[in-house]
């Protein structure tokens, strides 16, 4: 008896199976699926991430230089998001490991806007410039010199308050 039901236990089972690797084998198309067509989707490459910090830093030198404090702190916030996105999209590049390097001029510049100091703004604005100049000598991208900006270039955007 007690054999009989193992017998019936066991064929069910094995009567389910060929049901259950069908289903299995759809899944693992539907998951094949996504991974490609995630492959497929656009991802912006460092080299945006950083020509769209080099807008924000430029913005960021003429808002602290007019005073416009929530103008800089909006500029110094759109820095940090996109060394975030590097740090977060950029996995493969051996080179966001060394975003955190940057960190402590970016502190500065925020406190000196939180305390409206220009002074300090200023200076921590060259060490921060003087932070991408480092990285690029250190990722092997000299020729990429970034400086203070001596005139902006949106003349569409009012910086003065
Ligand atoms: C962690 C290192 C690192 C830091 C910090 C860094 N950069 Fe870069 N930057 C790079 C690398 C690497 C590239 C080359 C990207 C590529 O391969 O496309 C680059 C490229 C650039 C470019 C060229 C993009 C273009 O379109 O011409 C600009 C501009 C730039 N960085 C500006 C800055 C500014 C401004 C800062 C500071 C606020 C900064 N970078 C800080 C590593 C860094």
């Amino acid at each position: 008896m007690k054999n009989i039901f193992i017998l019936g236990v066991v064929s069910i089972l094995f009567g389910c199976q060929p049901k259950a690797d069908d289903h299995s084998k759809e899944l693992q198309n539907q998951i094949n699926n996504l991974k490609s067509e995630l492959s497929e989707t656009y991802k912006p490459g460092f080299g945006e991430f950083m020509g769209n910090i080099q807008v924000h830093h430029s913005k960021l030198w003429f808002a602290g230089e007019y005073e416009n404090w929530k103008l800089a702190d909006f500029e110094i916030n759109e820095i940090k998001e996109n060394l975030e996105n590097i740090q977060k999209y950029e996995t493969d590049r051996s080179e966001s490991e060394m975003i955190p390097m940057i960190k402590p001029a970016l502190d500065s510049v925020s406190d000196a806007i939180q305390k409206q100091n220009l002074l300090k703004f200023k200076s921590s604005f060259n060490l921060l410039t003087n932070t991408c100049v480092n990285c690029h000598i250190t990722t092997k991208h000299e020729f990429i010199q970034i400086q203070v900006p001596d005139m902006h270039i949106f003349s569409n955007q009012k910086f003065k308050m």
